[in-house]
């Protein structure tokens, strides 16, 4: 595995090139991002918390932003006069999403490597958008599609590998459109804590690198699933966890998280019985439909209010809506935790 980061980068990718070429593309730009911030419920007497409403981005998750900042770039180094543009990734399934709608739209090949654990749908919609999906076995998790990827790069040239984990096209893009909408929104008002779920970490750290340009005191927790947590020294598992996040395995470390940020963040576990819970308890409580990752990013922004005062603010994310399926199942657990409770 070559953990090599490559192209630096310290703005999100110009668009001139991509939207010359593909002006489908300008069209689908002017409806991606700023997405709503909102408060949401937090611990009575403590810190408020806000949350950015990422699943209400054009094809469904903050994915989409990475997707056309990773499609930017690439556009921008490939020549085409020497042949045709093919895309390849790893994912954990938003992104994978994300670029076959994009490649779909421009008439450009996709191929994504996803672990064969991804639901049916998803599995349909990508085939639907005509890209080439690649399954790999759940039980090695991100580690194996990353590895897969490499592997198919490796043997076919063709392939233009945009490597989410690694490229810092990624991180940038939240770190000046993401965590700048973020600014914008709480214009004037202090952000104390800043929470998000961990997949390639670009989220966390580029939203982080955003915010504590105002407060360089910004307090920074991610939340992991608890059955792969970040930075784990166990293997890879194919257990069912919140989606869109988990360690690699092995003690392997997200480049995001352990080469850019200045010092780790703590890492607040959720289980996926308590991330499902929790979409039906924030669903009940608000009528608003959230994703397991957003719910796991909810209760850990509580327990970070939790530990603030109340004219304190923590911001999260909420990445993608999630299923009604993972609802209705976390309405039956919610119900057995209740009555545990009782
Ligand atoms: C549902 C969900 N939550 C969280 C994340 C984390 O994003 P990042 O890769 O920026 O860490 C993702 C990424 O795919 C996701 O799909």
């Amino acid at each position: 595995m070559n953990f090599e980061l490559f192209n630096p980068q310290d703005c999100a990718p110009d668009t001139e090139k991509a939207f010359a070429l593909f002006p489908q593309l300008k069209k689908f730009y002017a409806t991606l991002g700023n997405t709503p911030l909102v408060e949401v419920p937090s611990p009575k007497g403590k810190a408020s918390i806000y949350a950015k409403f990422e699943f209400e981005n054009p094809f469904g998750s903050v994915k989409d932003r990475t997707a056309f900042g990773l499609f930017c770039d690439a556009i921008n180094q490939h020549d085409f006069a020497a042949g045709e543009l093919k895309l390849l990734d790893s994912s954990g399934g938003n992104m994978a999403k994300a670029l076959a709608k994009l490649g779909n739209m421009c008439g450009i090949a996709v191929q994504v490597v996803i672990p064969d654990s991804s639901p049916q749908p998803l599995i349909d919609t990508l085939k639907a958008d005509k890209a080439i999906v690649t399954l790999v076995d759940r039980n090695q998790f991100l580690l194996g599609v990353i590895a897969r990827s490499q592997q198919i790069a490796h043997e076919d040239g063709s392939w233009t590998l945009l490597s989410q984990h690694l490229n810092l096209v990624n991180t940038a893009v939240h770190q000046h459109a993401t965590g700048a909408e973020i600014r914008r929104q709480l214009e004037g008002e202090r952000i104390d804590g800043w929470v998000s779920a961990v997949g390639t970490g670009g989220t966390l750290s580029g939203v982080a690198a955003a915010l504590r340009q105002d407060n360089p005191q910004l307090i920074v927790w991610g939340s992991t699933p608890r059955e792969l947590p970040y930075g784990t020294l166990s293997a890879p598992n194919g257990e069912p966890k919140f989606a869109g996040a988990g360690g690699l395995g092995f003690g392997f470390r997200q480049p995001f998280i352990s080469k850019l940020m200045p010092q780790e963040p703590p890492f607040n576990p959720v289980s996926y019985r308590e991330a499902l819970s929790a979409m039906h308890e924030f669903h009940q409580l608000t009528g608003v439909k959230i994703g397991a990752s957003s719910a796991a990013n909810w209760k850990t922004a509580c327990k970070l209010a939790e530990t603030l005062s109340a004219d304190q603010r923590v911001v999260t994310l909420f990445a993608d809506a999630g299923s009604d399926i993972d609802r209705e199942k976390g309405r039956e657990w919610f119900k057995q935790s209740e009555a545990l409770t009782v």
